[in-house]
């Protein structure tokens, strides 16, 4: 049999701390509080994306203990070009898939483009329908000093937000998909954007393509956790889009994406295995038949 993993990296789980966000002992739900007291005792832990039951429940039997319904959902689950088109109600049911189908990691639900960008209160409307109708601990939206005051009246109704700044993928019509942060003017904007959204109360922030150093200063400067997506090694903890960290989008990879497996391979030798078993008459055998 073809052996489609990678082999593991050298620094694994800290299994000699149960309270470990990846490779600990605890079974109950993980809640921002934890990730709060990861940053205090220098852990780094991972974050996959999930978008439906079956997926989650496999991550989070590995251990992943934060998962985020992105808006990637646009192009890696639904078929878009980009996510600009995504609806809240599309990430409200695949968010409350998610939440379904895991018991102990922190689903993260995100904002699509459209739910928040008129206001705190259209922002905390959207959020509450995350929260409530598919029970998600968290909600994600993008902007640094422009989204200050939605992060601000949802934390203080009691919903955790995880700011995202760097490439904000939902701008991609004026933004493009460049890295951000390069240069002074623009690495001071990163810097005032962090800690913009740490003083409206963000319990953590991505950096999504930015200049590692940068990424590296950021994570210095903040006290929240940053949980990077091409912004290099030293942010406190990692995000990846799963069908890309598994192999399962097709075509050419963005640099800072590692694949760990060949899922497309996998499934695609399975349903020519198949197809040829069917039309070969091995498939079903009398071990498949009722009589
Ligand atoms: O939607 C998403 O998956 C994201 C991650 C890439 C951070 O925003």
């Amino acid at each position: 049999m073809t052996q489609h993993v990678q082999a593991a990296p050298t620094q694994s789980a800290d299994s000699s701390n149960p309270k470990a966000l990846y490779g600990g002992k605890g079974t109950r739900r993980i809640t921002v509080r934890d990730i709060t007291l990861a940053k205090e005792r220098g852990e780094k832990w991972p974050m996959l994306t999930a978008y439906d039951a079956m997926t989650a429940s496999v991550f989070d039997e590995a251990g992943i203990p934060v998962m985020l319904v992105g808006d990637s959902a646009g192009n890696c689950h639904l078929g878009y070009e980009t996510t600009v088109p995504v609806t809240l109600d599309q990430l409200t049911m695949l968010s409350a898939a998610v939440v379904r189908g895991t018991s102990r990691a922190l689903i993260v639900g995100d904002l699509p483009f459209g739910s928040y960008q008129e206001g705190p209160t259209q922002a905390l409307r959207s959020a509450m329908q995350l929260v409530k109708e598919a029970g998600v601990g968290a909600v994600k939206l993008e902007g640094g000093e422009r989204s200050h005051a939605q992060i601000k009246l949802l934390v203080e109704a009691g919903i955790p937000v995880m700011a995202h700044i760097g490439l904000t993928p939902q701008s991609v019509n004026t933004q493009g998909y460049r890295v951000q942060g390069r240069g002074e003017e623009a690495a001071q904007q990163l810097l005032r954007d962090a800690k913009s959204v740490q003083d409206a109360g963000a319990f953590a922030v991505v950096l999504e393509l930015v200049p590692a150093e940068l990424a590296a200063e950021v994570t210095r400067t903040l006290h929240i956790p940053t949980v990077g997506i091409g912004a290099g090694p030293e942010t406190d903890a990692q995000v990846l889009v799963w069908t890309d960290a598994l192999g399962l989008t097709g075509g050419k990879m963005p640099r800072f994406v590692k694949q760990y497996a060949d899922l497309r391979t996998v499934m695609s030798d399975a349903a020519k295995a198949f197809a040829e078993d069917v039309v070969g008459g091995t498939f079903p055998q009398e071990e498949h038949s009722v009589h």
